[in-house]
Protein backbone atom coordinates (compact mmCIF):
# COMPACT_ATOMS: atom_id res chain seq x y z
CA UNK A 1 0.00 0.00 0.00
CA UNK A 2 0.86 3.28 -0.82
CA UNK A 3 -0.16 6.99 -0.65
CA UNK A 4 -0.40 9.22 -3.06
CA UNK A 5 -1.53 12.38 -4.02
CA UNK A 6 -4.53 11.72 -6.97
CA UNK A 7 -4.46 14.98 -9.80
CA UNK A 8 -7.30 15.58 -7.85
CA UNK A 9 -5.12 16.97 -5.14
CA UNK A 10 -6.99 14.35 -3.10
CA UNK A 11 -5.08 11.89 -0.83
CA UNK A 12 -5.87 8.39 -1.35
CA UNK A 13 -4.78 4.59 -0.26
CA UNK A 14 -3.49 3.04 -3.41
CA UNK A 15 -3.09 -0.54 -3.54
CA UNK A 16 -0.38 -1.72 -5.04
CA UNK A 17 -2.29 -3.75 -7.42
CA UNK A 18 -2.21 -2.81 -11.28
CA UNK A 19 -4.48 -0.27 -11.89
CA UNK A 20 -7.31 -1.27 -15.18
CA UNK A 21 -6.88 0.86 -18.10
CA UNK A 22 -8.81 3.88 -17.91
CA UNK A 23 -9.70 4.04 -14.23
CA UNK A 24 -8.12 6.77 -12.24
CA UNK A 25 -8.39 7.17 -8.49
CA UNK A 26 -10.05 8.52 -6.51
CA UNK A 27 -13.08 7.73 -8.90
CA UNK A 28 -15.73 9.92 -8.39
CA UNK A 29 -19.42 8.05 -8.02
CA UNK A 30 -21.61 10.97 -6.67
CA UNK A 31 -23.69 12.53 -9.02
CA UNK A 32 -26.53 13.82 -6.86
CA UNK A 33 -24.21 15.83 -4.50
CA UNK A 34 -22.91 17.87 -7.61
CA UNK A 35 -21.69 17.27 -11.31
CA UNK A 36 -17.86 18.00 -12.63
CA UNK A 37 -18.61 20.48 -15.28
CA UNK A 38 -18.87 19.54 -18.95
CA UNK A 39 -15.46 21.01 -20.49
CA UNK A 40 -17.95 22.42 -23.33
CA UNK A 41 -19.49 24.48 -20.67
CA UNK A 42 -16.60 25.95 -19.61
CA UNK A 43 -15.92 26.77 -22.98
CA UNK A 44 -19.01 28.28 -23.14
CA UNK A 45 -18.67 30.16 -20.16
CA UNK A 46 -15.23 31.98 -20.51
CA UNK A 47 -15.03 34.47 -22.65
CA UNK A 48 -17.78 36.13 -19.72
CA UNK A 49 -15.15 36.07 -17.48
CA UNK A 50 -12.64 38.08 -19.83
CA UNK A 51 -13.40 40.42 -22.29
CA UNK A 52 -17.18 40.12 -22.85
CA UNK A 53 -17.66 41.17 -18.88
CA UNK A 54 -21.16 43.58 -19.22
CA UNK A 55 -23.49 43.83 -16.88
CA UNK A 56 -26.76 42.53 -18.01
CA UNK A 57 -28.53 45.08 -16.92
CA UNK A 58 -26.51 48.11 -18.26
CA UNK A 59 -29.19 49.54 -21.57
CA UNK A 60 -27.34 52.23 -22.93
CA UNK A 61 -23.94 50.73 -24.07
CA UNK A 62 -22.71 47.48 -26.28
CA UNK A 63 -21.15 45.91 -23.08
CA UNK A 64 -24.46 45.56 -21.61
CA UNK A 65 -25.97 44.43 -24.82
CA UNK A 66 -23.65 41.93 -25.21
CA UNK A 67 -24.24 40.25 -21.69
CA UNK A 68 -28.17 40.55 -22.42
CA UNK A 69 -28.11 38.51 -25.61
CA UNK A 70 -25.84 35.79 -23.95
CA UNK A 71 -28.15 35.91 -20.74
CA UNK A 72 -31.78 36.00 -23.23
CA UNK A 73 -29.86 32.91 -25.25
CA UNK A 74 -29.46 31.29 -22.43
CA UNK A 75 -32.98 31.79 -21.10
CA UNK A 76 -34.35 29.67 -24.54
CA UNK A 77 -32.06 26.86 -24.13
CA UNK A 78 -32.88 26.56 -19.99
CA UNK A 79 -36.94 27.12 -21.31
CA UNK A 80 -36.73 24.73 -23.94
CA UNK A 81 -35.57 21.61 -21.90
CA UNK A 82 -38.10 21.70 -19.65
CA UNK A 83 -40.83 22.70 -22.26
CA UNK A 84 -41.71 26.60 -20.71
CA UNK A 85 -41.12 29.87 -22.92
CA UNK A 86 -38.33 31.87 -21.99
CA UNK A 87 -40.11 34.58 -20.02
CA UNK A 88 -40.96 31.98 -17.57
CA UNK A 89 -37.79 31.26 -16.50
CA UNK A 90 -36.17 33.32 -13.01
CA UNK A 91 -32.50 33.26 -13.18
CA UNK A 92 -31.57 32.60 -9.04
CA UNK A 93 -28.24 31.58 -7.21
CA UNK A 94 -29.20 27.54 -6.95
CA UNK A 95 -32.21 25.25 -6.04
CA UNK A 96 -32.08 26.86 -3.04
CA UNK A 97 -32.66 29.82 -3.38
CA UNK A 98 -35.38 28.68 -6.01
CA UNK A 99 -37.44 26.75 -3.29
CA UNK A 100 -37.73 29.54 -0.81
CA UNK A 101 -38.55 32.13 -3.94
CA UNK A 102 -41.48 29.51 -4.49
CA UNK A 103 -42.54 28.61 -1.15
CA UNK A 104 -42.56 31.66 0.71
CA UNK A 105 -43.08 33.71 -1.96
CA UNK A 106 -46.49 31.52 -2.74
CA UNK A 107 -47.38 31.63 0.78
CA UNK A 108 -47.08 35.76 1.31
CA UNK A 109 -48.81 36.38 -2.36
CA UNK A 110 -52.11 33.78 -1.22
CA UNK A 111 -52.22 34.55 2.62
CA UNK A 112 -55.75 35.85 1.89
CA UNK A 113 -56.53 32.94 0.46
CA UNK A 114 -55.00 30.62 2.82
CA UNK A 115 -52.31 29.04 4.93
CA UNK A 116 -52.26 25.10 4.84
CA UNK A 117 -49.04 23.72 2.51
CA UNK A 118 -48.39 20.24 1.61
CA UNK A 119 -45.29 18.63 1.29
CA UNK A 120 -43.53 15.23 1.73
CA UNK A 121 -40.85 13.91 4.55
CA UNK A 122 -38.50 12.71 2.20
CA UNK A 123 -37.75 16.22 0.67
CA UNK A 124 -34.51 18.40 0.65
CA UNK A 125 -34.09 20.59 3.55
CA UNK A 126 -34.30 22.96 1.52
CA UNK A 127 -37.90 22.43 1.26
CA UNK A 128 -38.49 21.69 4.76
CA UNK A 129 -36.63 23.76 6.34
CA UNK A 130 -38.72 26.92 4.68
CA UNK A 131 -41.77 25.23 5.38
CA UNK A 132 -40.88 24.99 9.09
CA UNK A 133 -40.04 28.58 9.05
CA UNK A 134 -43.65 29.02 7.81
CA UNK A 135 -44.48 27.09 10.34
CA UNK A 136 -43.02 29.73 13.20
CA UNK A 137 -45.06 32.39 10.90
CA UNK A 138 -48.64 30.77 11.36
CA UNK A 139 -48.58 28.66 8.34
CA UNK A 140 -50.41 24.70 9.31
CA UNK A 141 -48.01 22.39 7.03
CA UNK A 142 -49.07 18.95 6.40
CA UNK A 143 -45.80 16.37 5.69
CA UNK A 144 -47.02 13.44 4.24
CA UNK A 145 -44.83 10.17 4.96
CA UNK A 146 -43.72 8.34 2.04
CA UNK A 147 -44.74 4.73 1.28
CA UNK A 148 -42.25 1.94 1.70
CA UNK A 149 -40.95 2.11 -1.84
CA UNK A 150 -40.61 6.20 -1.66
CA UNK A 151 -43.61 7.18 -3.75
CA UNK A 152 -46.42 9.12 -1.97
CA UNK A 153 -49.57 8.51 -1.73
CA UNK A 154 -52.18 9.79 -4.24
CA UNK A 155 -55.16 8.96 -1.67
CA UNK A 156 -53.23 10.94 1.11
CA UNK A 157 -52.34 13.70 -0.94
CA UNK A 158 -56.06 14.13 -1.63
CA UNK A 159 -57.08 13.62 1.81
CA UNK A 160 -54.85 16.24 2.70
CA UNK A 161 -56.25 18.47 0.88
CA UNK A 162 -58.55 21.46 2.42
CA UNK A 163 -59.99 24.67 1.50
CA UNK A 164 -57.11 26.40 3.19
CA UNK A 165 -54.50 24.43 0.80
CA UNK A 166 -52.41 27.20 -1.58
CA UNK A 167 -49.63 24.81 -2.33
CA UNK A 168 -48.40 21.71 -2.99
CA UNK A 169 -44.73 21.13 -3.01
CA UNK A 170 -43.27 17.63 -4.05
CA UNK A 171 -40.39 16.95 -5.27
CA UNK A 172 -39.76 15.14 -8.76
CA UNK A 173 -37.10 12.36 -7.50
CA UNK A 174 -35.17 11.95 -4.45
CA UNK A 175 -31.42 12.77 -4.31
CA UNK A 176 -30.95 10.07 -2.44
CA UNK A 177 -33.43 7.12 -3.35
CA UNK A 178 -33.53 8.20 -7.07
CA UNK A 179 -37.65 7.15 -6.80
CA UNK A 180 -39.72 9.46 -9.77
CA UNK A 181 -42.98 10.82 -7.87
CA UNK A 182 -46.05 10.83 -10.18
CA UNK A 183 -45.97 14.18 -11.16
CA UNK A 184 -48.19 14.62 -13.66
CA UNK A 185 -50.93 13.45 -11.48
CA UNK A 186 -49.90 15.21 -8.65
CA UNK A 187 -50.51 18.34 -10.59
CA UNK A 188 -53.41 17.37 -12.61
CA UNK A 189 -54.97 16.99 -8.60
CA UNK A 190 -53.41 20.20 -7.85
CA UNK A 191 -55.00 22.48 -10.78
CA UNK A 192 -58.53 20.64 -10.14
CA UNK A 193 -58.52 21.32 -6.92
CA UNK A 194 -57.38 25.12 -7.55
CA UNK A 195 -54.01 24.80 -5.84
CA UNK A 196 -50.59 26.06 -6.44
CA UNK A 197 -48.16 22.92 -7.94
CA UNK A 198 -44.08 23.50 -7.29
CA UNK A 199 -41.99 20.63 -7.39
CA UNK A 200 -38.10 20.50 -6.73
CA UNK A 201 -36.54 19.10 -10.15
CA UNK A 202 -32.65 19.70 -8.95
CA UNK A 203 -32.19 15.84 -9.72
CA UNK A 204 -34.58 15.19 -12.90
CA UNK A 205 -34.06 18.02 -15.00
CA UNK A 206 -31.26 17.07 -17.49
CA UNK A 207 -31.42 13.22 -16.74
CA UNK A 208 -35.22 12.23 -17.95
CA UNK A 209 -37.62 14.16 -19.96
CA UNK A 210 -39.36 16.95 -17.54
CA UNK A 211 -41.83 19.01 -19.61
CA UNK A 212 -43.94 21.91 -16.82
CA UNK A 213 -47.00 21.51 -19.72
CA UNK A 214 -47.75 17.64 -19.94
CA UNK A 215 -46.53 17.74 -16.34
CA UNK A 216 -48.83 20.52 -14.97
CA UNK A 217 -46.55 21.54 -13.43
CA UNK A 218 -47.07 25.36 -11.95
CA UNK A 219 -43.39 26.58 -10.34
CA UNK A 220 -40.51 24.30 -10.68
CA UNK A 221 -36.82 24.65 -9.56
CA UNK A 222 -33.42 23.44 -10.54
CA UNK A 223 -30.18 24.44 -10.68
CA UNK A 224 -27.34 24.50 -12.85
CA UNK A 225 -24.59 22.05 -10.63
CA UNK A 226 -26.24 19.04 -11.07
CA UNK A 227 -26.51 18.89 -14.81
CA UNK A 228 -22.29 19.59 -15.72
CA UNK A 229 -23.03 23.13 -15.25
CA UNK A 230 -21.40 25.60 -12.62
CA UNK A 231 -22.13 25.96 -9.04
CA UNK A 232 -24.18 29.18 -7.48
CA UNK A 233 -26.48 29.71 -10.51
CA UNK A 234 -30.17 27.84 -10.80
CA UNK A 235 -33.28 29.13 -12.28
CA UNK A 236 -36.97 28.90 -11.03
CA UNK A 237 -39.69 28.43 -13.91
CA UNK A 238 -42.98 30.41 -12.51
CA UNK A 239 -46.42 29.78 -15.25
CA UNK A 240 -47.44 32.49 -16.86
CA UNK A 241 -50.32 31.28 -18.10
CA UNK A 242 -53.47 28.93 -17.14
CA UNK A 243 -52.98 29.96 -14.39
CA UNK A 244 -50.58 32.76 -13.98
CA UNK A 245 -48.76 32.23 -10.90
CA UNK A 246 -47.51 35.04 -8.96
CA UNK A 247 -45.16 35.42 -5.99
CA UNK A 248 -43.94 37.95 -3.05
CA UNK A 249 -40.19 38.66 -4.24
CA UNK A 250 -37.41 37.49 -1.30
CA UNK A 251 -34.58 39.52 -2.42
CA UNK A 252 -35.87 43.47 -2.92
CA UNK A 253 -33.08 45.86 -4.94
CA UNK A 254 -32.85 46.82 -8.26
CA UNK A 255 -36.14 44.79 -9.70
CA UNK A 256 -34.32 42.48 -11.91
CA UNK A 257 -36.30 39.73 -13.39
CA UNK A 258 -39.57 41.48 -13.79
CA UNK A 259 -39.04 42.08 -9.99
CA UNK A 260 -39.45 39.01 -8.88
CA UNK A 261 -35.76 38.42 -7.92
CA UNK A 262 -33.14 41.55 -7.98
CA UNK A 263 -29.29 41.58 -8.25
CA UNK A 264 -27.43 41.35 -10.94
CA UNK A 265 -27.18 39.03 -13.20
CA UNK A 266 -24.36 36.17 -12.93
CA UNK A 267 -23.86 36.28 -16.59
CA UNK A 268 -21.35 33.41 -16.84
CA UNK A 269 -23.20 31.13 -14.82
CA UNK A 270 -26.50 31.86 -16.46
CA UNK A 271 -24.27 30.80 -20.10
CA UNK A 272 -22.99 28.00 -18.43
CA UNK A 273 -26.52 26.80 -17.21
CA UNK A 274 -27.73 27.65 -20.67
CA UNK A 275 -25.00 26.07 -22.40
CA UNK A 276 -25.81 22.60 -20.08
CA UNK A 277 -29.28 22.15 -20.46
CA UNK A 278 -28.65 22.30 -24.26
CA UNK A 279 -26.31 19.71 -23.77
CA UNK A 280 -29.02 17.67 -21.75
CA UNK A 281 -31.41 18.02 -24.33
CA UNK A 282 -29.38 16.67 -27.31
CA UNK A 283 -27.69 13.89 -24.59
CA UNK A 284 -29.96 12.68 -22.75
CA UNK A 285 -31.76 10.23 -24.37
CA UNK A 286 -29.10 8.20 -25.26
CA UNK A 287 -27.05 8.99 -21.63
CA UNK A 288 -30.17 7.75 -19.72
CA UNK A 289 -30.06 4.37 -21.17
CA UNK A 290 -26.46 4.24 -21.21
CA UNK A 291 -26.43 4.94 -16.70
CA UNK A 292 -29.64 2.82 -16.51
CA UNK A 293 -27.42 -0.05 -18.09
CA UNK A 294 -24.40 0.19 -15.97
CA UNK A 295 -26.51 1.33 -12.78
CA UNK A 296 -28.42 -2.58 -13.60
CA UNK A 297 -24.89 -3.93 -14.04
CA UNK A 298 -23.67 -2.57 -10.13
CA UNK A 299 -26.81 -3.66 -8.93
CA UNK A 300 -26.78 -7.17 -10.68
CA UNK A 301 -23.25 -8.04 -9.77
CA UNK A 302 -23.09 -6.55 -5.95
CA UNK A 303 -26.57 -9.10 -5.63
CA UNK A 304 -24.66 -11.81 -7.27
CA UNK A 305 -21.47 -11.69 -4.94
CA UNK A 306 -23.51 -10.40 -1.48
CA UNK A 307 -26.31 -11.82 0.23
CA UNK A 308 -28.57 -9.47 2.64
CA UNK A 309 -28.30 -6.68 0.22
CA UNK A 310 -31.30 -4.44 0.15
CA UNK A 311 -32.32 -1.95 -2.44
CA UNK A 312 -33.51 1.02 -1.29
CA UNK A 313 -36.97 2.77 -2.96
CA UNK A 314 -38.84 1.63 -6.36
CA UNK A 315 -37.26 0.23 -9.14
CA UNK A 316 -39.75 1.01 -11.71
CA UNK A 317 -40.23 4.56 -11.36
CA UNK A 318 -36.27 5.46 -10.79
CA UNK A 319 -33.64 8.29 -11.98
CA UNK A 320 -31.05 6.24 -14.38
CA UNK A 321 -27.97 7.14 -12.28
CA UNK A 322 -29.04 6.38 -8.85
CA UNK A 323 -28.80 3.43 -6.70
CA UNK A 324 -29.13 2.84 -3.19
CA UNK A 325 -28.26 -0.09 -1.37
CA UNK A 326 -27.72 -1.26 2.14
CA UNK A 327 -25.27 -4.20 3.05
CA UNK A 328 -26.79 -5.29 6.01
CA UNK A 329 -24.83 -6.53 8.99
CA UNK A 330 -21.82 -4.41 7.73
CA UNK A 331 -20.74 -1.24 9.53
CA UNK A 332 -21.58 2.11 7.35
CA UNK A 333 -18.39 3.68 8.61
CA UNK A 334 -15.70 1.35 8.13
CA UNK A 335 -17.47 0.19 4.89
CA UNK A 336 -17.19 3.88 3.67
CA UNK A 337 -13.54 3.54 4.95
CA UNK A 338 -12.43 0.67 3.04
CA UNK A 339 -13.37 2.05 -0.16
CA UNK A 340 -11.85 5.39 0.32
CA UNK A 341 -10.81 6.12 -3.44
CA UNK A 342 -14.40 6.08 -4.57
CA UNK A 343 -16.43 9.01 -3.72
CA UNK A 344 -20.58 7.50 -2.73
CA UNK A 345 -22.39 8.78 0.32
CA UNK A 346 -23.58 6.74 2.61
CA UNK A 347 -26.98 6.53 4.82
CA UNK A 348 -25.82 8.97 7.58
CA UNK A 349 -25.18 12.28 7.98
CA UNK A 350 -22.65 13.99 10.24
CA UNK A 351 -24.57 16.18 12.77
CA UNK A 352 -22.40 18.09 15.48
CA UNK A 353 -21.30 15.04 17.41
CA UNK A 354 -23.13 12.09 16.00
CA UNK A 355 -23.72 10.17 12.89
CA UNK A 356 -27.35 10.39 12.53
CA UNK A 357 -28.89 7.94 9.71
CA UNK A 358 -30.72 9.30 6.80
CA UNK A 359 -33.62 10.47 7.50
CA UNK A 360 -35.15 9.54 4.09
CA UNK A 361 -34.47 5.87 5.01
CA UNK A 362 -35.68 6.38 8.18
CA UNK A 363 -38.83 7.74 6.76
CA UNK A 364 -39.19 4.40 4.23
CA UNK A 365 -39.10 2.55 7.46
CA UNK A 366 -35.29 1.63 7.31
CA UNK A 367 -34.08 0.56 10.85
CA UNK A 368 -30.45 3.07 12.34
CA UNK A 369 -28.44 -0.12 11.38
CA UNK A 370 -29.35 -1.01 7.97
CA UNK A 371 -29.16 3.01 7.00
CA UNK A 372 -26.20 3.56 8.23
CA UNK A 373 -25.33 0.38 6.49
CA UNK A 374 -26.75 2.15 3.14
CA UNK A 375 -24.52 3.67 0.25
CA UNK A 376 -25.97 5.98 -2.64
CA UNK A 377 -24.30 5.56 -5.81
CA UNK A 378 -24.60 8.38 -8.15
CA UNK A 379 -23.44 7.72 -12.21
CA UNK A 380 -22.87 10.10 -14.12
CA UNK A 381 -22.02 11.07 -17.14
CA UNK A 382 -18.13 10.63 -17.14
CA UNK A 383 -18.46 7.50 -15.24
CA UNK A 384 -17.39 3.83 -17.41
CA UNK A 385 -17.94 0.45 -17.11
CA UNK A 386 -14.27 0.09 -15.94
CA UNK A 387 -14.98 2.39 -12.81
CA UNK A 388 -18.16 0.19 -12.39
CA UNK A 389 -15.88 -2.75 -12.54
CA UNK A 390 -13.70 -1.45 -10.09
CA UNK A 391 -16.28 0.54 -7.49
CA UNK A 392 -18.33 -3.33 -7.57
CA UNK A 393 -14.84 -5.03 -7.00
CA UNK A 394 -13.99 -3.37 -4.49
CA UNK A 395 -17.29 -2.98 -2.51
CA UNK A 396 -17.44 -6.91 -2.58
CA UNK A 397 -13.82 -7.42 -1.22
CA UNK A 398 -14.41 -5.24 1.74
CA UNK A 399 -18.23 -6.41 2.57
CA UNK A 400 -17.16 -10.07 2.61
CA UNK A 401 -14.04 -8.91 4.80
CA UNK A 402 -16.18 -6.45 7.18
CA UNK A 403 -18.94 -9.31 7.27
CA UNK A 404 -15.68 -12.24 8.62
CA UNK A 405 -15.58 -9.80 11.68
CA UNK A 406 -19.36 -9.17 12.23
CA UNK A 407 -20.95 -11.18 14.82
CA UNK A 408 -24.18 -10.49 14.16
CA UNK A 409 -23.64 -11.97 10.35
CA UNK A 410 -22.30 -15.23 11.90
CA UNK A 411 -25.22 -15.71 14.33
CA UNK A 412 -27.29 -14.67 11.19
CA UNK A 413 -25.86 -17.47 9.38
CA UNK A 414 -26.03 -20.27 11.71
CA UNK A 415 -29.38 -19.95 11.64
CA UNK A 416 -29.77 -17.25 15.00
CA UNK A 417 -33.43 -15.50 14.94
CA UNK A 418 -31.48 -11.99 15.53
CA UNK A 419 -35.32 -10.23 16.44
CA UNK A 420 -35.97 -13.81 18.88
CA UNK A 421 -32.30 -12.55 20.77
CA UNK A 422 -32.56 -10.72 24.26
CA UNK A 423 -29.84 -8.47 24.43
CA UNK A 424 -28.36 -7.63 28.29
CA UNK A 425 -27.54 -3.48 28.32
CA UNK A 426 -24.14 -3.02 29.73
C1 LIG B 1 -33.26 17.71 -4.27
C2 LIG B 1 -32.38 18.90 -4.05
N1 LIG B 1 -32.94 20.10 -3.84
C3 LIG B 1 -32.22 21.20 -3.64
C4 LIG B 1 -30.84 21.15 -3.62
C5 LIG B 1 -30.06 22.42 -3.38
O1 LIG B 1 -29.54 22.92 -4.58
P1 LIG B 1 -28.40 24.05 -4.60
O2 LIG B 1 -27.14 23.35 -4.27
O3 LIG B 1 -28.39 24.57 -6.00
O4 LIG B 1 -28.77 25.10 -3.63
C6 LIG B 1 -30.20 19.93 -3.83
C7 LIG B 1 -28.72 19.83 -3.77
O5 LIG B 1 -28.17 19.09 -2.98
C8 LIG B 1 -30.99 18.77 -4.04
O6 LIG B 1 -30.44 17.57 -4.24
Amino acid sequence: MSNEMSNTGVVITESSAPLPEGVHLPIYMDNHATTPMDPRVLEAMLPYFGTKFGNAASRNHAFGWEAEQAVEKAREQIAKLIGATAKEIIFTSGATESNNLAIKGIAEMYRERGNHIITQATEHKAVLDTCKKLEKQGYRVTYLPPQADGLISMDELRAAMDEKTILVTIMYANNEIGVIQPIAEIGKLCHEKGVIFHTDAVQTVGKIPVNVQTDNIDLLSFTAHKLYGPKGVGALYVRRRNPRVQLTEQINGGGHERGMRSGTLNVPGIVGMGAACEIAMNEMEAEGKRQAALRDYLKAKLEKAIDYTQVNGNMEHHLPGNLNMSFVYVEGESLLMGINDIAVSSGSACTSATLEPSYVLKALGLGDDVAHSSIRFGLGRFNTKAEVDYVSDKLIDVVLKLRELSPLYEMVKEGIDLTKIEWAAH
